[in-house]
This record gives C-alpha cells, sequence and structure tokens, in this order.
C-alpha cells in the first residue's frame, strides 16, 4: 500500500538507518579528488568486494570511471570535521587541508583514516540519479589506535557506545 510522503519524511526514515562515514578517493591527473560518503557497505567476502551509491553528479566519480581505482578511507571519531570538509568545502583545497599519502595502488590515503580499503572498480549501475559502484578490495590497512568509529545519524554525526555483555 502507498502512501504520500515529502523529501524531509523521507531523509527522516532513511537516516534513522545509522551509518559510519568514509572518505572516498582517487587520484586525477591535476591531483587528488574525493568526497564524504556514508553509503558505504561490503558486498561480498570471496573475493571481498563493496559498493558504494554515487551521485550522478559527483564530480569524484568522474575520476574513479577514468582510472577504474578508488580507495575507502573510513573514518573515526574525532573526524566529524573531515566528513564535513569533503562534502562542502571547495574540491580544489580539500586536501591541502587535509594531510594524505599514496597506497601502493596509487589512491590518496587520508593520514586521519581509521581503516581504508584499496579497490578496483568492477561495474557501475546507473539507477535513477545515482550510481551503484561495486569496487573489489585489493588491499587494505589502517591504524590501531582509534577507539571508536564515526557516525551519521538523521543528520548529525556521532559516535559509538558498546553495551555491557547481558
Ligand atoms: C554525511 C554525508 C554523507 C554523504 N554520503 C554521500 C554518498 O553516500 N554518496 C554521494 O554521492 N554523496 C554523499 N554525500 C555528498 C557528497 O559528499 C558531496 O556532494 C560532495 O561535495 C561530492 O564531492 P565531489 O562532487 O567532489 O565528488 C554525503 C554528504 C554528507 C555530509
Amino acid at each position: 500500500m502507498e502512501n504520500e510522503f515529502n523529501v524531509e519524511e523521507y531523509k527522516t526514515a532513511v537516516g534513522s538507518f545509522v551509518t559510519g562515514i568514509a572518505v572516498v578517493t582517487a587520484l586525477s591527473p591535476d591531483g587528488p579528488v574525493g568526497f564524504t560518503c556514508q553509503s558505504f557497505t561490503s558486498l561480498s567476502l570471496d573475493p571481498p568486494t563493496i559498493l558504494i551509491s554515487v551521485a550522478r553528479t559527483s564530480r569524484t566519480f568522474s575520476t574513479i570511471a577514468l582510472h577504474k581505482k578508488f580507495c575507502v578511507n573510513i573514518l573515526g571519531a574525532g573526524s566529524a570535521h573531515i566528513a564535513y570538509d569533503f562534502a562542502f568545502m571547495d574540491p580544489a583545497i580539500r586536501f591541502i587541508a587535509h594531510s594524505w599519502n599514496s597506497t601502493s595502488a596509487g589512491n590518496p590515503v587520508l593520514e586521519a583514516s581509521m581503516a581504508w580499503l584499496d579497490c578496483e572498480l568492477v561495474r557501475s549501475i546507473e539507477v535513477e540519479d545515482h550510481l551503484v559502484v561495486i569496487g573489489r578490495v585489493v588491499s587494505l590497512g589502517g591504524s590501531k589506535e582509534y577507539k571508536g568509529p564515526l557516525t551519521y545519524f538523521r543528520g548529525s554525526f556521532g559516535g559509538f557506545v558498546q553495551l555491557q555483555d547481558l
């Protein structure tokens, strides 16, 4: 049965599903590019694949489509400012504001990443105003120093509280 809802009601409903936050990066001929992404999820284990949902308007995706590789940088608690900047800051200065290195595959990796996954583009599927982008994970790394993840819930950044064992 269908009911009527507006875009804000839709965002509140889907935003009730809490996610982590990643910055998806790639190397363009003009330098590193990247954007904040909450739609990351692991897809298969053998072989390991992941998926992200990317707006057709994404400038980063044009680089991913060209070079067929990208990196998923998963952010830890304390990196909400990075998530904000990679969503709203001028793309030309995102990597000036935040330190980065290169993975062996040649993708940019943020120094602040809690974990990162180097991916080869498997395929992208056009669905309405977005693309479902599937990547094969070819290498990974991260830091053991992080105590918890950065989370996103109904438009706000947060953390993670472990429940006591029942
Ligand atoms: C918390 C948060 C999550 C986001 N998740 C996504 C996402 O999953 N897919 C997407 O295409 N854009 C997402 N965005 C929007 C992009 O980060 C934003 O449009 C960015 O400027 C695109 O950069 P680009 O055009 O340089 O690739 C998200 C923004 C925020 C604040």
